[in-house]
């Protein structure tokens, strides 16, 4: 069976059990500021869990495509992979666990109608319980009428209570395993069982998360109104076990690629890691195009261009011709035709993208490596040359890590990120939060654009009224895009009074100050800011404009620009609707 046959017959099984299936949404999630991409299926669903009607029903299904970076170091092991689709089965406030998980076990062994997976094989873990919640014995109870009792153990939460964050709907799961080794584990005791999870000889293949609570800040603070239930089944996991392999790049969902990476590299791979992380990474990188992302410093940016550039240095590994790693975009664009058309219908973006990242970075590559040599022959990078190659030759932190580990030598990277906080007077709320590292782009145009954004939010807030609020931003260095709660399309006249009060302050030449304050004074002195919440006891709040001509007042990790004189004009592109209630607006400074 092929990985194509495979989702079809999720969502198939699915809908003949009153599912609506409905589509994927973009890899950026649209309305969620608090990741960079989506790490599950349920995450563009995080307001239906939490209650509200969603317009399709209370049933829903589908394959959602995910982006998780956290193991990019693992990428080119049996199982990792950064970008992944997610077969998901929902119940918002409708089926419970009997249906979830007699569902669940009938479409991992029907033949028929499911995937046919040879029961013995399957191992299953249960929540053990905590302070939280009760040890789940109901679930256990449930699947004891399927498998066997011992191929169930119970679990901590550690391991089997899933939220996506720290803030959100939560609850415990059951994890489905399946053994992947040839001639069969049989009964294992618990001890066995971890080794063997430990070992990748069971893999697991689906959870489902019964979604009944509720966290804030970290902690489980009580029941939701409605009972969920949240599964998720990596495919490329699910196609690995039919079709019996140990790993995920012998699925036919990679074999194209690597048979292409093959043909590039001389007919011979010689190095199947390097060979497995561009097949990888390019994947990713051709997904992430594909909805709109572009290589740039912060952000997910920043996410695309490290990954590219780790392809463009494995590539040479591979002894790949440079320009050439782009050619694998339309192997990746024929795999998904006819499931995701977005990548065949831009491949030509994706490929000039991919192009001009691989130029800029061989610019600076050569060099950089030479650089690298020079200053690892001691052993130890220093923090200074760390951020030496980061700044001018492109080097992302991680990659100068890898180098490193190579020759044996060590990096200081908290002298490297102290050095770049410091030269980037980043707050510890700024940027790095959304990404280890904190990377974020602070080229002089993406600064001033920083600064136009906290005079958007306040301008809108001026013409439209106090409940415009920020619901996600996106800043180049070639414009900003800024989405806010608004329920109407604005008119022309709004449009010009926001870019008129903008441009009057620029006008005005209004010093921009920060200070560094607890969260209380922040509220009391009327400061507004996106993050709320998350961040810790003291923020920073930039302030624009003095006394009685403060303008802004907004908690931000910064930089900014540090007069409103600096910024040019400013000029709203387009104004659209992306959601209910909430408005886009792209501007840019001329
Ligand atoms: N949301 C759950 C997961 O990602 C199903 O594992």
């Amino acid at each position: 069976m092929n990985s194509k046959e495979i989702r079809n017959r999720f969502l198939s099984f699915f809908e003949r059990r009153g599912h609506v299936i409905i589509p994927s949404a973009p890899l950026v999630p649209e309305n969620d500021p608090s990741v960079l991409f989506n790490t599950a299926g349920m995450q563009p669903l995080v307001p239906y869990l939490m209650g509200t009607p969603h317009p399709r029903g209370a049933r829903l299904a589908n394959a959602q495509k995910c982006v998780r970076t956290q193991d990019i170091d693992e990428v080119g092991d049996n199982t990792h992979d950064t970008f992944f689709e997610m077969l998901g089965n929902w119940s918002l406030g409708d089926y419970f666990k009997e249906d979830a998980i007699k569902w669940s076990y009938e479409f991992l062994t029907s033949k028929d109608e499911g995937l046919g997976l040879d029961p013995t094989r399957l191992y299953i873990t249960v929540f053990e319980g905590n302070d939280d919640a009760p040890r789940d014995t109901e679930a256990f109870e449930i699947w004891k009428k399927y498998v066997p009792e011992n191929h169930i153990y119970f679990m901590p939460a550690k391991s089997n209570w899933w939220s996506p964050g720290d803030n959100g709907p939560c609850g415990p799961d059951t994890e489905m395993f399946y053994d992947v080794t040839e001639n069969g584990l049989g009964v294992m005791t618990k001890d066995e069982y971890m080794a063997a999870d430990d070992r990748q000889d069971v893999v697991e293949i689906w959870n489902d998360v019964f979604m009944e609570y509720e966290k804030k800040e970290g902690k489980v603070i009580g029941k939701l109104a409605q009972k969920n239930v949240d599964t998720g089944s990596g495919l490329e996991r699910i196609v690995m076990a039919i079709q019996g392999k140990n790993n995920i790049f012998d699925t036919d969902l990679f074999v194209p690629i690597t048979e292409k990476i093959k043909a590039l590299s001389g007919g011979e791979i010689k190095d199947i890691r390097a060979s497995r992380i561009v097949a990888d990474h390019v994947r990713t990188a051709t997904f992430m195009i594909a909805d709109g992302v572009r290589s740039s410093n912060t952000d997910q940016g920043y996410i695309l261009r490290r990954l590219l550039r780790r392809a463009v240095r494995y590539a040479d590994v591979l002894g790949i011709a440079h320009g050439t790693l782009a050619e694998i975009v339309s192997v990746v664009a024929e795999k998904y035709q006819g499931v995701y058309d977005n990548v065949g219908a831009q491949a030509q973006t994706i490929i000039d993208e991919i192009h001009k990242e691989e130029d800029k970075f061989r610019k600076t590559l050569e060099r950089g490596m030479k650089e690298f040599i020079r200053v690892s022959s001691g052993g130890e990078v220093s923090a200074e040359d760390a951020f030496q190659l980061f700044s001018t030759y492109g080097f992302p932190l991680e990659m100068t890590e890898e180098l490193a580990k190579e020759q044996n030598a060590s990096v200081d990277k908290d002298g490297f990120n102290e050095a770049f906080r410091k030269h980037q007077e980043l707050s510890r709320a700024g940027a790095e939060q959304k990404f280890k590292g904190g990377l974020a782009d602070t080229s002089e145009m993406s600064t001033k654009y920083h600064t136009a954004t906290h005079m958007l939010n306040q301008a809108l807030r001026t013409v439209l009224g106090e409940h415009v609020s920020q619901k996600g931003s996106n800043i180049t260095a070639e414009r900003l895009r800024f989405d806010f709660s608004h329920n109407e399309k604005m008119t022309d006249e709004e449009k010009t009074a926001v870019e008129n009060i903008i441009n009057q302050k620029i006008a005005e030449s209004l010093p921009v100050t920060y200070e560094d304050v607890t969260i209380e004074e922040a509220r009391k002195r009327g400061a507004i800011g996106v993050f709320g919440d998350k961040y810790g006891e003291t923020v920073r709040i930039y302030k624009i404009g003095e006394g009685n001509n403060r303008f802004s007042l907004e908690i931000c990790g910064g930089p900014h620009v540090q007069n409103t004189s600096e910024l040019g004009h400013f000029k709203i592109l387009k104004e659209e609707a992306v959601a209910q209630g909430i408005r886009r607006i792209k501007a840019v400074l001329e």
